[in-house]
């Protein structure tokens, strides 16, 4: 369907087992998804029982072996191992096998660096893949590559760079990384614009290929590149989402989190995740048509990268979507957890369900609400036009010193994201919310 998948490159996979591994057939598959999403066409896979990783091939010698003969018999250009391997075990492989060996991580770095689209994703993309190369030493395959135009793993900013020596390298990494952390910066100033504004954040989180893009597509009717493929989403994407009834909010969608991602990536990808860090409410999007126990296994690998993140604790929703491929499932509400879990079966691609999640979201962001007196002395007049702008004042008096008495409605999430404000004015507030639950609050009229 797609061109790189037309002229894809033929690739054995290879399972590595350990002793009563009952996962080995799902994870299998999801490599095998990963590696039609790299353009690969999987033509040949082998089962590997590793107990003792074996130093010089991460195999026994047997299947090293039953490997290079089954890569000979189908004729493929490269061997893809789910497993982390080191740059000997690499290597090693590659010079027995006659082909190009790739572990894990070199894949899921070659899928990022289709994927990447922004500035700042890119130069994080060929980031992680400098690290990644730097530790190995420079391969020899040019003359392999050219015969079939393949090149996975080697592809994306990166690949140009492959001849350089390791010095270079190292230069160019710390090139690299003065630019991220410059581009950081300014996705900071942006971050702190919207705490100016006050707007709660909810991030689109999720396994990859959940539907997050397209959810994110209905609820702002904005055009994000939705595709069949693993991480078609590589940056976080924002809009300011108007019209509920909890005020206005901000909507990211973010990169699809993945099975055991290699903790590198996690580091190259702190920044582009910290808005799901900052969110005030996640939107955990389930693919539905998924069999029960392959979405448990990846809900909780959403979980797990969640905490790895440090957004394990805030508010969830969870999102079932796709409802339109499982037989005689509708587009309903039915929270868990004793109620205090949001759960919405819908599907966004038909766009069915979505007042129901408009409608929880609503809620949750609603949940909390805090009304309170604010005093300001007459030297807070930023403060004051900030409060306004964020659209948090329900009433205003000004007393005889030429200061005010502002009462605050607005759910204590925006209020809270008001504390970033620069010149003290975030702890004022800070000071004057955070007691607020002992405060008197503010008599309905
Ligand atoms: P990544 O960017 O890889 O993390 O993926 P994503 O979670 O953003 O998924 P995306 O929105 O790109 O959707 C993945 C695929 O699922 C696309 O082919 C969508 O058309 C399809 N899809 C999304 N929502 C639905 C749905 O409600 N029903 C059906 N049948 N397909 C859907």
């Amino acid at each position: 369907m797609y061109d790189r998948a037309r002229r894809g490159e033929r690739a054995v996979l290879v399972q590595t087992t350990r002793a009563g591994d009952p996962d080995a057939q799902a994870r299998l598959q999801e490599f095998a998804e990963l590696a039609a999403s790299a353009g690969a066409s999987v033509v040949g896979q082998v089962f590997a029982r590793v107990d003792q990783p074996n130093a010089r091939f991460l195999l026994g010698t047997g299947k090293v072996e039953e490997l290079r003969e089954l890569k000979l018999a189908s004729a493929a250009d490269l061997i893809l191992v789910n497993h982390s391997l080191s740059p000997v075990q690499e290597r090693n492989l590659e010079k027995y096998c006659e082909c190009r060996v790739i572990g894990r991580t070199g894949l899921i770095l070659d899928i990022f660096a289709l994927r990447a689209r922004s500035h700042e994703g890119k130069l994080q993309v060929e980031l992680a893949q400098l690290k990644h190369m730097a530790t190995r030493a420079v391969r020899g395959w040019s003359g392999l590559d050219s015969q079939r135009g393949g090149s996975i793993g080697l592809r994306g900013p990166g690949e140009t760079k492959l001849e350089l020596d390791r010095r270079l390298l190292r230069g160019r990494i710390q090139q690299l990384q003065e630019r991220l952390d410059k581009v950081s910066q300014q996705r900071e100033q942006t971050r702190r614009g919207r705490l100016r504004n006050a707007v709660p954040l909810v991030s689109l989180v999720g396994y990859t290929n959940a539907g997050k893009s397209t959810l994110f597509n209905r609820l702002s009717g904005a055009e994000v590149y939705a595709a069949d493929q693993l991480f078609a989403t590589l940056d976080p994407t924002l809009r300011r989402i108007e019209g509920l009834p909890s005020g206005p909010f901000v909507l990211a969608d973010t990169v699809g989190f993945i099975r055991d991602l290699p903790h590198d990536l996690v580091a190259a990808f702190q920044s582009t995740l910290a808005e799901t860090r900052d969110a005030d409410l996640l939107l955990h999007v389930v693919d539905a048509s998924e069999a029960e126990s392959e979405r448990a296994q990846r809900m909780d690998d959403v979980a797990a990268v969640l905490a790895q993140i440090g957004a394990d604790d805030i508010p969830q929703i969870l999102v079932y979507n796709k409802v339109d491929r499982v037989d005689g499932a509708q587009p309903r509400r039915d929270d868990v957890a004793g109620g205090t879990q949001p759960r919405v079966w819908l599907s966004a691609a038909q766009g069915l369900g979505l007042e129901l999640l408009r409608a929880a979201i609503a809620e949750k962001l609603g949940q909390d609400r805090l009304r309170l007196q604010l005093p300001l002395s007459a030297g807070q007049g930023r403060l004051r036009a900030r409060l306004y702008e964020a659209g948090v004042v329900l009433q205003e008096s000004s007393d005889e010193n030429g200061g005010w008495q502002l009462a605050l409605d607005a759910p204590r999430a925006r209020l809270q994201a008001l504390y970033g404000l620069p010149d003290g004015d975030g702890s004022y507030l800070r000071a004057a919310i955070e007691p607020a639950a002992d405060a008197e609050p503010v008599q309905d009229a």
